[in-house]
């Protein structure tokens, strides 16, 4: 057989044929019918007694399977037409919720990463999309009912979880989550859920209090200690007008990234990135310290999405209020030489974001016993400069990163403090962002940011954080590729 473009054989063709043929629940007869060719030319093909069957037959086949010769070979495992999930399996859930619509770009964004994708959809999720929609784009049909007959005789439940090789839920609702923990089996989902051994990534979606109930904080302790994995969710509106906070769902491109992740790929699979992230705290006594305003919501996206895109990550926070994100090494702190420390730790790296707020200066006397209120005034506070991580890291000559970026936290002057920033400290990229009141973003959802680099600034439009980090990762895949 000759192939152009691939060196994919021809059983890995056959095979991918016969499992896609399994997936829609075609028979070799009908795909006879339907292509055209004899009963026994497909049936030879098929059971891999035909040893080398020419690429236009195998595509008439492909063809009655609505697939074109591309998919094929992606399915097939042909990493140049397929990216990072080529000849993988992906058994996608379809939770009951408002971002179900998603899904369907989710499913698109599988497919062209080259996974074979398989649709489950609980009977809630119906209500919002349709079977047809989900069949339409996955190329095959679409599982919905743990007592059809149909489904549990071409396939079955236990058939769909073991031939996955990933399993994603997205929106993973509450309910789901809910009734995976307690290992529930009252629907084909739950079914295929309990009974796969591939890995689990759950996208989570749901209104910010239903995210934040203590009987779903316990359900998702459960799973995860289960070893499920989750993307997401995260900050943003929601559907309901009015309803900011945690409980978006995680966009589509975040959850290919993940899926992609789960098998070694993505763009940063096999680097090594230090994030540091939040405040430090510059303690005064025992009880007081300077600190300043970083939720570090910024650090920790950034740190996500390196992971979601298979880096390895160290994230060094200072303290902070929000839970470390899954998946990433975290090493807590709370001054900046306690940060400096871990993150000289930490190396070697191949890239090094530095984007928590670390105090300038802290308490040059740290006083032991809380400082007593005295009668004669407020005790006068002596301060003393504190190290300067991004310079010392970025001038390090051993084992420097190849890429240093630093962040620029300014209230005036931004782009020109930025700029003197870059040089000065030996960073490769500063991210500046205006951190004045009125712009919102310390504490808040959403950033500007400018990338300032020896090539010149590029401004970025206002994002949520997730957002810029997800950019932030892809720019930092490109130059170290
Ligand atoms: C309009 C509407 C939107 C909903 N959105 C969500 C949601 O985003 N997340 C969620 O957990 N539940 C949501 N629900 C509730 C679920 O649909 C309900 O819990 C259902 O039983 C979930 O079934 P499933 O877990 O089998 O998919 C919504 C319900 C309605 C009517």
């Amino acid at each position: 057989m000759t192939m152009d473009k691939s060196n994919i054989d021809a059983v890995s063709l056959v095979s991918a044929l016969r499992r896609r043929l399994e997936t829609v629940g075609m028979s070799a007869a009908q795909a006879s019918l339907r292509s055209g060719l004899g009963r026994s030319v497909v049936a030879d093909i098929l059971s891999g007694k035909s040893a080398n069957p020419g690429i236009s037959t195998l595509a008439k086949i492909a063809a009655a399977l609505g697939i074109g010769v591309a998919d094929l070979l992606a399915a097939a495992g042909a990493p140049e037409m397929g990216g990072g999930l080529a000849g993988r399996t992906v058994l996608l859930v379809i939770g009951g919720g408002i971002a179900a619509y998603k899904s369907l770009d989710l499913i698109r964004r599988l497919r062209e990463r080259g996974a074979l994708v398989r649709v489950v959809m609980t009977k809630a999720a119906t209500e919002f999309v349709t079977p047809l929609a989900a069949g339409a784009l996955s190329g095959g049909r679409v599982f919905t009912g743990l007592f059809d007959r149909d489904d549990e005789h071409d396939v079955g439940h236990i058939r769909l979880a073991r031939e996955a090789d990933a399993v994603v839920v997205a929106p993973a609702t509450a309910d789901l989550m809910a009734r995976m923990a307690a290992g529930r089996t009252d629907d084909l989902a739950t079914a295929v859920l309990l009974a796969t051994r591939a890995p689990v990534l759950l996208a989570p979606a749901m209104n910010p209090k239903m995210w934040s109930h203590p009987a779903t904080v316990r359900n998702v302790a459960t799973l995860r200690a289960d070893g499920i994995r989750f993307v997401g969710p995260n900050a943003g509106e929601m559907a309901e007008r009015g309803e900011v906070g945690l409980g978006r769902m995680a966009e589509p491109l975040e959850i290919a990234a993940a899926v992609e992740a789960i098998f070694g790929g993505g763009a940063l699979a096999g680097r090594h990135v230090i994030v540091t992230s939040g405040p430090t705290h510059e303690p005064i006594d025992p009880v007081r310290y300077l600190g300043n305003r970083s939720s570090g919501r910024q650090g920790h996206a950034i740190a996500a999405a390196a992971a979601r895109a298979g880096a390895r990550v160290t994230l060094v926070a200072g303290p902070v209020a929000i839970p470390d994100p899954p998946g990433v090494t975290v090493v807590h702190v709370e001054t900046a030489g306690e940060m400096l420390d871990a993150v000289t730790a930490a190396l070697p790296a191949d890239a090094a974001v530095f984007a928590a707020a670390v105090a300038d200066w802290r308490a040059a006397r740290p006083q032991v016993e809380k400082i007593k209120k005295k009668a004669g005034g407020p005790p006068a506070l002596a301060l003393t400069e504190n190290p300067d991580i991004l310079a010392t890291v970025a001038y390090r000559k051993k084992d420097r990163p190849r890429l240093v970026i630093g962040f620029a936290a300014e209230t005036q002057d931004l782009l020109a403090n930025a700029t003197k920033k870059l040089k000065a400290k030996g960073a490769d990229w500063i991210v500046a962002n205006d951190v004045s009141p009125e712009a919102g973003v310390m504490g808040g959802e959403q950033n500007t940011v400018h990338i300032i680099s020896a090539s010149g600034i590029e401004d970025w439009p206002r994002l949520a954080k997730g957002e810029v980090a997800e950019r932030l990762v892809a720019k930092i895949a490109a130059a170290l590729a």
